[in-house]
């Protein structure tokens, strides 16, 4: 879903780019990301900072997709050196099955009604042996900003246990979850035993 006019201007400010810069990724790396040689794709990609910053790990590919032409326009306009797509991401087709060594994610499922179905195309597109980082909200932390700032995210059943059990369920292993005050971070690795999954 599109955001509100408050989220975009919040996603677009310094200290959200700090938060990503200095929290995120050294967590991220910490928790084993590494690019270096790797066909990546980052789901909910904004206004592109997360490419400039993932960019620095040298991948041999990057592609950024986000729903919201405004995002994708500034992310073009701000990082022309990078590939970016308007793209929802209920749906990956695009991408060839087992066509990407990682997937990463800051902070989007929670926006997404449908957030099942962008985990099962993630899973589908993921080499065996890929790894899926993400990092979302808790539910309840999403209504209080919901409440305080007004930033109108949808009505969905989101939350961390929904979460946890739909990757489990699907077939992804959990390697490290990481819990912080604001966001509740993962890296999940796709078996190296298993075969793509079509969308349910
Ligand atoms: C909270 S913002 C995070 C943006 C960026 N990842 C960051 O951390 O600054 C969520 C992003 O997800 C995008 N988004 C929401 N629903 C989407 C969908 N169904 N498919 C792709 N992107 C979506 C929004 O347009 C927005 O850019």
């Amino acid at each position: 879903m599109k955001l509100s006019t408050p989220e975009f201007r919040a996603m677009q400010s310094l200290p959200r780019k700090w938060g990503q810069r200095f929290f995120e990724i050294p967590m991220f790396k910490r928790m084993g990301l590494h690019l270096q040689n790797k066909d990546v794709l980052e789901i909910g990609c904004g206004s592109g900072y997360g490419a400039y910053l993932l960019s620095s790990l040298h991948p041999k590919s990057y592609i950024g997709i986000d729903l919201m032409e405004e995002q994708i326009a500034l992310a073009k306009k701000q990082y022309p050196q990078f590939h970016f797509i308007v793209q929802a991401a209920e749906d990956l087709s695009q991408f060839a099955d087992a066509s990407k060594d990682t997937v990463v994610i800051f902070g989007v499922l929670h926006h997404i009604p449908n957030w099942r179905n962008v985990i099962n195309e993630i899973i589908r597109v993921l080499k065996p042996g890929g790894s899926f980082f993400l990092e979302e909200p808790r539910g309840v932390d999403v209504k209080v900003f919901d409440a305080l700032f007004r930033w109108g995210h949808p009505d969905t059943d989101f939350g961390l246990k929904a979460l946890d059990t739909h990757l489990t369920q699907r077939g992804l292993v959990i390697q490290s979850r990481q819990w912080t005050p604001l966001l509740t971070m993962y890296h999940t690795i796709k078996p190296t035993d298993s075969s793509p999954t079509r969308s349910a």
